[in-house]
């Protein structure tokens, strides 16, 4: 087995592979560096050592649970300053993580699905509403947002968060969006943080997160109280929250744990699926053709029920292949339980690498020359099954994956749809570029939007 791993060509002398870094952009940078140094490479800087797999197959072999296991590090471990116990960020091995995860699980079966479809529906209606009263140029970047956390505020806390019209909540509820927004963004630049400037930069931005750390804590602590005073028997993710047991050790959440849930299902469920509207939104109004096929198939449903949104099968085609060309999250660190050989290369026991998904879902080996063009069709059962060792993990792998994959595919179904039916979509040609924040998301762009006449 060879034991050094290619890396970027340019070694600086203590600094190590310092060229080629991009702060802005380090993993569509790394992904572009794949393109050169192939499925398997490393990076040495300042001390530390980076594994990046980028090859599909290799890919693959990271995700075996026997072998591999997650492993907590970078941005995700930077949440662990504002929500040290909840169920994203806390290890495996602790008991927490399986009682919440047994806890939530029933929140996201179908039958809870369902009942959440008149939520996300509500939203929906206030989207399209906003959408018809304005001068027909969206900003989509605040409308995805906003959305996406309502569908959340309603569905899991059954609250009107007040970011589509006055309510008790809107001030706070936009503040509360913001520091957020505000702490993913630097938990991802403090997680891919180099040694002296990482820890620097971090005390300069400490009184800002504290600040922002306050503001979230204290929004969380208020829907918890106000339910806490006036109990409901909605079947929502709060309710399960506070009064669920779980089934193996006949336990609640501890209720000091119960404000980190709230805070992760907020944080867990707005960026990631906002992201993945912006990008489907961009790729429909770029293509008009792809346009009038999935306004087809949404008029011929019939309706926007509960049944009729899980058969809308073209959006759903275009939702995965924009989570497989863009995935929200990018990329997992994985750590080897044994000693792995990975492409020709030893991997010691305990080791860690970024898989990053970015790349290997885009390869050409697996998925065919194509691999790098938007085409829904490809999603197509028929054409799926001639790409049997395909690489498409946007939602993570084993039993740390995504709890809320059902929900943000419903809800980003519906959405598409309903906007489809209202709306004629255009854009004035800005390409579809992607920020990272922890995330890949499309930097902010202007949506044009036509009423349409016989909806
Ligand atoms: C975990 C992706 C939407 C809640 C994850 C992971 C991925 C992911 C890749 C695993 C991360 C890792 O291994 O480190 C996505 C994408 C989404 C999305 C692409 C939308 C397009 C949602 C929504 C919710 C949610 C809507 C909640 C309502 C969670 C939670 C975890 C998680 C709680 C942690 C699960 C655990 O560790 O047991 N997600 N997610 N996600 N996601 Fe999502």
């Amino acid at each position: 087995i060879r034991r050094d791993l290619p890396h970027p060509h340019r070694r600086v002398p203590l600094l190590g592979d310092i060229t080629h870094l991009d702060r802005y952009r380090p993993i569509q940078n790394e992904v572009a560096l794949a393109a050169s140094l192939g499925p398997i490479f490393e990076r040495r800087v300042l001390g530390l050592h980076f594994i990046y797999v980028a090859g599909a197959r290799l890919a693959t072999q990271c995700l075996d649970e026997q072998h591999w296991a997650r492993s907590l590090y970078g941005p995700v471990l930077e949440f662990q300053r504002f929500m040290p116990d909840s169920l994203f960020v806390v290890d495996s091995d602790n008991p927490l993580w399986g009682q919440a995860r047994r806890i939530l699980t029933p929140a996201f079966a179908q039958k809870a699905m369902r009942s959440y479809h008149r939520a996300m529906q509500s939203v929906a209606d206030d989207l399209v509403a906003e959408w018809s009263a304005g001068d027909g140029v969206i900003d989509t970047h605040s409308a995805m947002t906003r959305a996406a956390g309502e569908v959340i505020g309603r569905a899991g806390f059954t609250r009107d968060l007040g970011l589509f019209h006055d309510a008790p909540d809107s001030a706070d509820s936009q503040a509360f969006i913001d520091s957020l927004g505000d702490l993913l963004r630097m938990a991802s630049d403090a997680g891919l943080a180099l040694p002296i400037i990482g820890p620097l930069r971090r005390r300069i931005l400490e009184p800002s997160v504290r600040r922002n750390v306050e503001v979230i804590h204290s929004f969380a602590d208020r829907i918890i109280a106000e339910r806490k005073a006036h109990p409901t028997d909605d079947e929502d993710l709060l309710n399960l929250m506070l009064t669920a047991i779980d089934p193996e050790t006949g336990r609640r959440l501890p209720s000091d744990n119960v404000r980190e849930q709230v805070l992760t299902f907020m944080a867990g469920g707005y960026e990631t699926t906002a992201a993945l509207l912006e990008s489907v939104l961009h790729y429909i109004a770029a293509d008009q053709e792809l346009q009038e096929r999935l306004r087809t198939e949404v008029l011929a449903r019939g309706g926007f029920d509960y049944h009729a949104v899980t058969g809308m099968r073209l959006i759903r085609h275009t939702l995965n292949e924009c989570l497989r060309l863009w995935p929200p999250a990018p990329g997992y660190f994985r750590r080897a339980r044994t000693d792995q050989d990975l492409g020709g290369y030893r991997i010691p026991a305990g080791q860690m690498v970024f898989v990053l998904a970015l790349a290997a879902q885009r390869g050409k080996d697996v998925w065919g020359p194509d691999a790098d063009i938007f085409d829904p069709s490809r999603f197509e059962p028929d054409r799926l099954r001639s790409h049997p060792d395909r690489f498409f993990e946007p939602w993570g792998t084993g039993p740390r994956s995504c709890i809320g994959r059902q929900f943000a595919l419903h809800e980003a179904t519906l959405l598409i749809a309903r906007i489809l039916s209202a709306f004629e979509l255009s854009t004035d040609g800005t390409p579809l570029i992607m920020r990272e924040r922890g995330t890949l998301r499309p930097e902010p762009y202007q949506l044009k939007v036509i009423l349409r006449s016989n909806r």
